[in-house]
């Protein structure tokens, strides 16, 4: 499948050596994207809150090789050492975008990226570690071409990401951002994220989200297997029309701030996702015990004080508590008084919305 829009045409020959930096966004989606087709499309549509603290910061530098290379040649290191574990994604990853960037075989690549947040933190670095590398690509297209608007730029940014890593299309953006063609968000695509274009009630700015490590571990299911798990799942259908229904209201409860309707889907929908592995076939049981425990005793203070705290939970052990900044003080308290013990060696990372990948 090839998307002309994003076929652009450069000059590769006016650029030799050079390095371009960015510093790109985690994100947590609201309404999950679990599914996906040929090509990286969803199955569903997704919306997610940008992060602000958890982020990888890439430097790409380049370097024109005295003749196009065969494959493609490059190196990549994390935190100054070589990770010859990494390549094959990355390999994968300009293979699919080969004819987006067809300056990608004249020159040699070095990737240096480090994560905000500990590498074995269980949280996944692909959404922004593939944002924060198709920056750095575009970056140079854009030094090959630089009358190409800035709109192209973060558009095609995000539409390589995807092809990266499904949610890395939603790091490029912030404070909210929609991935899915959808009725009801104009502009909305199954091709990359755009930023959420309507009203945004108050009690939703600068939101927070304390991630609370459970299992810092390897993930269990790689995405890939688990996406694929949706292709001949019994639910698969009512779910992907779940989550369409569940972007429609979401629209209504972030313009009305109904912070009582907002937790319903929230939770809801993190549970779906984690039902969803429960029910395929392999089956998989993603949460720990600890999990549990937290979820038990975020429902049991929110019964007590009535303050809007809720959870939600991506393909891993690990639970992003989410709250109204003017909350903050009370329910970040809590947290540390009866959740964090909860958590591997008591790590925790204190994270809010966030507004995107920045340039270095
Ligand atoms: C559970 O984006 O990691 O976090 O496209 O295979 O790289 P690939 O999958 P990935 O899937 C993330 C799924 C999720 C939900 C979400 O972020 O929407």
């Amino acid at each position: 499948m090839i998307v002309p829009q994003f076929l652009t045409k450069i000059d590769e020959k006016q650029l030799h050596n050079g390095a371009v930096s960015w510093s790109s966004p985690s994100n947590i989606a609201l309404v999950k994207y679990w599914g996906k087709k040929a090509f990286q499309m969803p199955r569903n549509q997704s919306i997610s809150f940008t992060l602000e603290v958890c982020r990888t910061t890439t430097k790409l530098s380049f370097n024109k090789l005295d003749k196009p290379s065969k494959g493609f040649s490059f190196e990549v290191l994390l935190d100054g050492k070589r990770k010859t574990n990494f390549e094959p994604k990355i390999e994968q990853f300009f293979k699919r975008i080969e004819n987006y960037l067809p300056f990608l075989n004249d020159f040699h690549f070095k990737i240096e990226t480090s994560n905000s947040f500990p590498h074995s933190s269980g949280i996944a670095s692909s959404a922004s570690g593939m944002s924060a590398l198709a920056l750095c690509l575009m970056s140079i297209e854009k030094q090959l071409n630089p009358e190409e608007p800035d709109t192209f730029f973060y558009k095609k940014a995000s539409f390589l990401a995807r092809l990266g890593s499904g949610s890395a299309c939603r790091s490029i953006d912030g404070d909210l951002v929609v991935w899915g063609e959808h009725p009801d968000i104009e502009g909305s695509s199954d091709l990359f994220g755009v930023k959420y274009p309507y009203k945004i009630h108050d009690h939703f700015k600068n939101y927070q989200d304390t991630i609370l490590l459970v299992d810092k571990g390897e993930k269990q299911v790689s995405s890939t297997l688990g996406h694929n798990l949706m292709n001949d799942h019994l639910y698969a259908q009512t779910r992907f029309e779940q989550a369409k229904a569940n972007l429609s209201k979401i629209k209504t409860i972030l313009e009305t701030g109904n912070l009582e309707d907002f937790i319903a889907l929230v939770e809801s929908e993190a549970l779906t996702l984690h039902g969803m592995m429960m029910t395929s076939r392999p089956y998989f049981i993603l949460m720990k015990p600890n999990t549990l425990e937290i979820i038990n005793k975020i429902w049991a203070f929110r019964k007590q004080t009535g303050l809007p705290i809720c959870f939600t939970l991506d393909a891993g052990a690990n639970v992003h508590v989410l709250y109204p900044e003017r909350d903050a003080a009370s329910i970040y308290e809590f947290i540390k008084s009866e959740l964090v013990a909860y958590c591997q060696n008591g790590h925790y990372i204190c994270d809010r919305v966030g507004f995107g990948a920045k340039q270095l």
